[in-house]
Parts: structure tokens; sequence; C-alpha cells
């Protein structure tokens, strides 16, 4: 039985998006960059990579702490 042949995402805590092929991503300049099935790139998250729409690294440097999906409801305390 094989997985899923599509793309995948995930995000990294406190990084970029990591992308798994098969994709083509286009940026903003209508550049095409096709990434096969199983390789993979990282996406800039943070807003400060100098090499957009790629990740950097300077997420580090930024100290930049990614936020969690959903704010968990208030524990009330008796
Ligand atoms: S997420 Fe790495 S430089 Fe933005």
């Amino acid at each position: 039985m094989s997985g899923p042949t599509g793309p995948r995402i995930r995000t990294q805590p406190n990084g970029p998006y990591i992308v798994t092929g098969p994709l083509t991503l286009e940026d903003a300049e209508g550049d095409i960059v096709t990434v096969p099935e199983g390789r993979t790139v990282k996406l800039c998250r943070c807003g400060h990579s100098a090499t957009k729409p790629y990740c950097d690294g300077t997420h580090r440097r930024v100290d930049f702490v990614s936020r969690p999906m959903f704010e968990p409801e208030p524990v009330e305390r008796a």
C-alpha cells in the first residue's frame, strides 16, 4: 500500500513551511519551479527572508515565534 502522492505542507515550529512535492510553484515574477515527488522546499513564514518565497534561515536571527493554530479555552479555577 502506498501513501498519498499529492503535495504536503508541514509547519516547522518557529520556522518555515516545509512543502513536499509533487507540485508546481509560481513566484511573484511568474517563474515556475517544479518540485518532484518526495523533494521538499522551505517557504518563508516569518516574512523576513531575503530570498522570498524561500526560507533563508533569517527566522532564527529575528527570533520568529509561530503562534498556535487555535487558542485553548481558559481553565477555570475553583
Ligand atoms: S521562515 Fe525562514 S526566513 Fe522566514
